[in-house]
């Protein structure tokens, strides 16, 4: 949630700070787009200078270029989701305290925040706006006024803060500096030639530079042109983590696509590959270094525990399947928010796995955390290096899916069925489950799924002119079977996010004990059919579950494997995809409702990237 934004660039003042700002936003609009906001340090031209606009960041651009900003040496950026107070341009950041020479930006939500505006406004302080920020703005600025230094007054700030922040902060009395602190939310150092920067993410600053730092919890950041300094909240001096970004910028652009969710859904095939690239050794036996945690431990493992939340979870439900019928070890998949708060019975024989794109998900985040300390061993799966997640967990399992900008997750949840896929196998090899020769057979089942993905993608023409022509529906129900029921809700989620149609996913088994009640005539119900080829006749179990619905009037829309000659009756239509293994299936049948969510919301003429009250990256509770 929120974007974040940070410049510091040589003693002249020119345009680049703005630029890179406004760059900078541009390719962290993803994480929220309420409003958007930039402050410059202008030295010689009355010190700070800023511009504010709510909603998207075409508005703020249009207010500039018709209120054009000085040059400067440094700059602060921010794109909004809105917590405390509406998203209007009062709430916009930046916001300014100390006549207009402080700027503050800020990501996460501060809890303590009404007791410090009583004690600012009791010191004085006025505010312009609802929010929690411009109460750390004051804050700042009184901190400043007693230490006569940005560093040490925005440690002392975050010291009486509670809640979650990361704020970025610029003065007019330091004009290449800019300073940052984090706690519970995303702050990354870009680190250039001659200038440095700071974003919520790399997309911040991954057109300008690949080498990067990841700052811990509770630390202050100040960057100028030529250095980086870190300190703890106590001003102790700090290391931050090195890293070299591995996609370039090109990878967070559209590509000729329309939108970044097509251009996304198009990277699947590569997602794949690359997330299984480089995790078998020359006999091609699987091999997973980063998995360090005690052999002697993940032998022991009595008990899987998928933590995540959205279409990670339902990656994770996926996994369940195959994680438990390859290792014989029972897996719960738990939304992670509900996980923290019910108790549950976790120990150092559990092994919690956290899967999230983001790696930011403040919900699966605590769901680390409270796992840990449970004494758990957390493996997490996730997309973004430098992420908080990782960080915390014992060890990481990185999805090798590049960026994903789209609000709605596509190559994410394939990459994380397949990483998770490569824990299943990994653990049975571990656990003597499986034999190494049986692992092989299962991970070059693996390998050729890019191949078939690629074909479903090919094919997606017939199922963008079927959702064009169905951009009146209202409520579209989809049901699915062993893997097929997550791949249900999976593409319910899409539609929903996507196109604001009510839509649910049930497991097809179900169907009869309630919901089939919601079926009256021409309702639309999408049908993941198992292989006909599988095992326990679940193939012939979902015929006479479509054969029920159609009976009551259901229009049947059926994802069904080549070949599949007995479904074909029963079909009002139907999406064909490549013959798979039952458990390599939802790889091939969620990408027809990824297209046809995505086509279906841009027929009612919607924003697909960029859906309504939603960001990317949930780091609020
Ligand atoms: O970054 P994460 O994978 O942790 O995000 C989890 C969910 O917020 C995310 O999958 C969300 O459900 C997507 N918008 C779904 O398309």
């Amino acid at each position: 949630m929120c974007g974040i934004v940070g410049y510091a660039g040589p003693s002249e003042a020119s345009g680049r700070p703005l630029d890179v700002a406004l760059d900078g936003l541009r390719r962290l609009e993803y994480r929220g787009y309420d409003s958007a906001g930039v402050a410059l340090v202008t030295p010689g031209q009355g010190g700070v200078a800023s511009a504010k606009k709510s909603g998207k960041l075409a508005n703020l651009v249009e207010e500039i270029a018709a209120h054009p900003l000085p040059d400067a040496t440094a700059s602060i950026g921010h794109t909004r989701w809105a917590t405390h107070g509406g998203p209007s341009d009062a709430n916009a950041h930046p916001h300014l305290a100390d006549d207009g020479r402080l700027a503050v930006i800020h990501n996460g939500i501060v809890e303590n925040f009404a007791t410090l505006r009583a004690e600012l406004a009791a010191d004085g302080a006025t505010f312009l706006s609802e929010t929690d920020t411009e109460v750390t703005a004051q804050l700042l600025a009184r901190e400043y006024r007693a230490a006569g230094d940005l560093t040490a007054a925005m440690a002392a700030t975050a010291r009486r803060l509670t809640g979650t922040f990361t704020l970025l902060a610029v003065h007019a009395d330091a004009p290449g500096t800019v300073v940052g602190a984090r706690h519970d939310s995303p702050l990354v150092v870009g680190i250039g030639e001659g200038e440095n920067f700071l974003g919520s993410d790399v997309a911040a600053f991954v057109a300008h530079t690949s080498e990067a730092l990841e700052l811990a919890q509770d630390q202050v950041v100040t960057i100028t042109a030529t250095s980086v300094d870190v300190t703890d909240f106590d001003g102790t001096p700090a290391e931050g983590k090195r890293f070299t970004v591995t996609w370039d910028a090109a990878a967070a652009e559209k590509g000729g696509f329309g939108s970044f969710m097509d251009k996304e859904i198009h990277d699947q095939p590569q997602a794949v590959a690359d997330t299984l690239l480089g995790r078998s050794d020359a006999q091609g036996r699987l091999v997973l270094d980063e998995v360090r945690i005690e052999e002697s431990v993940l032998r022991a493992v009595d008990k899987i525990i998928v933590v995540a939340c959205g279409t990670a979870a339902y990656a994770g439900h996926v996994a369940k399947y195959a994680i438990e019928h390859w290792c014989r070890v029972p897996v719960e998949v738990e939304l992670a928010h509900e996980f923290r708060y019910r108790d549950p019975i976790v120990d150092e024989r559990t092994l919690v796995v956290a899967i999230s794109q983001s790696g930011e998900t403040m919900d699966t985040l605590m769901a680390v955390r409270h796992a840990r300390e449970q004494g758990a061993k957390v493996l997490s799966i996730v997309n973004t290096h430098g992420s908080s997640i990782p960080r915390e967990s014992d060890a990481v399992l990185y999805t090798h899916a590049g960026p994903e900008i789209a609000v709605a997750s596509t190559k994410a949840f394939l990459s994380q069925i397949t990483a998770a896929y490569l824990l299943g196998l990994y653990l049975a090899q571990l656990r003597g489950n499986k034999f190494p020769d049986e692992v092989g057979v299962l991970l070059d089942e693996l390998r050729d799924m890019p191949r078939k993905v690629r074909t479903v993608i090919e094919r997606g023409e017939y199922v963008r002119a079927t959702a064009r022509s169905m951009a009146e529906s209202d409520k579209v129900l989809f049901l699915g079977r062993h893997v097929g029921y997550p791949v249900a809700m999976e593409g319910a989620l899409k539609l929903k996010e996507l196109a604001y149609i009510h839509a649910e996913g049930f497991a097809a088994g179900e169907l009869k004990h309630g919901p089939i009640a919601l079926i009256d005539s021409g309702q639309p119900v999408f049908v993941v059919v198992p292989s006909p080829h599988g095992r326990d006749q679940l193939h012939s179990k979902v015929v006479s579950n479509i054969q029920e619905i159609r009976a009551r009037g259901a229009r049947t829309l059926v994802i069904a494997e080549d070949g599949d000659d007995e479904v074909r009756a029963y079909a009002d239509e139907i999406f064909w995809v490549p013959r798979a293994p039952s458990l390599m299936q939802p790889l091939l049948a969620v990408v027809p409702l990824q297209i046809f969510a995505m086509a279906l919301a841009g027929a009612k003429g919607l924003d697909v990237d960029q859906p309504r009250n939603l960001a990317k990256s949930v780091t609020v509770e």
